[in-house]
């Protein structure tokens, strides 16, 4: 069976859907390997490094899709309607697309890769269980943007992290706000502590305490009793009361503007980032701040933050940096494809080289968007109503 993997067309993408190092694992797993020309450029990794690696390297997407039996890619396909380059007509029938699909805010998408009869796979959606975890690409990318958060704010702020005592003075340390503890957050605290900032950050889910306080960093805690409620099942945070926020606004108030820098992470699955730094608390900044909103593409956590963009506003620098992961794109390209190899390896039938999918797994059903013409996940579903991140029926 034949593994394609194109150059991703779409705005701010650098990254790839596999490494050298993943190609020469599909090849020892009997796959032949097509990687389009120029497909590892953004991630730095050669047509002569994926070659040597045992990939044929083809000139255009098309040659790739040919005969394809599985796509990889990082974003979803471009379609038709968004204008440019159609990906979608490039895909043939009964091929298998493994990608970041973001499928619950695309479900027409999804709709229409079943009709063409694709099957897909959404990385997205595998669920977060412990025998997923090397699978996870929502977790290897969000590590990686947490720690560039950090140092996309070092750029923008003039002034340093770390406490110094000179013969010229003595510079205090910054203090760095870090709002939301998840993937992204721990790692953004991992990495401010490290440069020396006085690090505090905040959650609604109280079982984070701990784990920002195990990485040396104080808690911010808004109400106690209201914060035991915020947790869903599925791990994944619950969106607020009224009066939970009108709470949470008043403590975030006080220390927003005792802070230099907020690291704004915070995102509740399928719905828009929850608003916590508001225009009064940047107002209220100290000239030169800045805010590294990893939100934003969801809405953002501040409301002055734009997506795409470093903005000024209020005397405070506003981050609103596009696709952060793939401004670490060999990384995240590398880490990115491991993901895709262990979601793939436990497909193979060892013995006879070829696919033999347990359509009845936890994970294969979690992420499986398409199949024989029908959209399948119950996530997307409109007569079903399952929450992400639940656990199939
Ligand atoms: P995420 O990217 O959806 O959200 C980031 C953080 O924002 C979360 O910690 C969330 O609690 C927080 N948040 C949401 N609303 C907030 C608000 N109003 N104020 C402050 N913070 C708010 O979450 P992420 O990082 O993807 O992790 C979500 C969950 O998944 C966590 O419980 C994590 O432990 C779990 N997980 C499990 C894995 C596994 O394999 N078992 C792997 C990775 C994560």
């Amino acid at each position: 069976m034949k593994i394609a993997v194109t150059k991703e067309i779409r705005a701010d993408e650098s990254r790839v859907a596999a490494s050298p190092e993943t190609v020469k694992k599909y090849r020892a797993l009997g796959f032949e390997v097509l990687v389009e020309t120029g497909a590892g450029d953004g991630a730095s990794i050669s047509d002569a490094a994926f070659a040597e690696a045992g990939a044929e390297i083809v000139s255009d997407a098309a040659s790739a899709l040919e005969d394809a039996g599985i796509l990889l890619k990082v974003q979803r396909p471009m379609t038709k309607e968004e204008g440019g380059v159609d990906e979608t007509s490039l895909i043939k029938p009964g091929t298998i697309l493994i990608a970041n699909m973001q499928s619950l805010s695309n479900p027409e998408q999804a709709k229409q890769m079943a009709d063409a009869n694709i099957t897909v796979f959404a990385m997205e959606l595998v669920p977060r269980i412990s025998r997923a975890q090397s699978m996870d690409v929502l977790s290897s990318q969000s590590s990686l943007a947490g720690y560039k958060a950090v140092l996309d704010a070092c750029n923008e702020y003039t002034r340093a992290l770390p406490m110094m005592m000179t013969a010229a003075g003595t510079i205090p340390p910054a203090r760095i706000l870090v709002l939301g503890a998840g993937v992204a957050g721990l790692q953004a605290i991992a990495t401010a502590k490290r440069l020396g900032a006085v690090v505090s950050a905040y959650d609604v889910r109280p079982a984070v305490k701990e784990q920002v306080e195990s990485l040396g960093a104080k808690f911010v805690a808004v109400d106690e009793v209201a914060s035991a409620d915020s947790e869903a099942a599925s791990g994944y945070a619950k969106e607020m009361t009224t009066e939970y926020q009108a709470r949470q606004e008043q403590v975030l108030g006080e220390v927003v503007v005792k802070n230099d820098i907020v690291i704004c992470t915070a995102l509740i699955p399928g719905r828009p980032a929850p608003v916590l730094v508001t225009d009064k608390m940047v107002k209220g900044m100290k000239k030169g701040s800045v805010i590294v909103d990893l939100a934003v593409e969801q809405g953002g956590n501040c409301p002055l933050s734009e997506f795409g963009k470093v903005v000024e506003k209020e005397g405070v620098i506003l981050v609103g940096h596009a696709n952060v992961p793939s401004r670490l794109a060999t990384d995240a390209s590398a880490m990115y494809a491991k993901n895709l190899l262990n979601f793939i390896e436990p497909m193979m039938d060892q013995e006879n080289g070829s696919l033999a999918i347990d359509w009845e797994d936890e994970i294969i059903k979690g992420s499986l968007v398409s199949r024989d013409g029908q959209l399948v996940n119950p996530a997307l579903r409109a007569d079903e109503k399952r929450q992400i991140g639940e656990a199939p029926s």
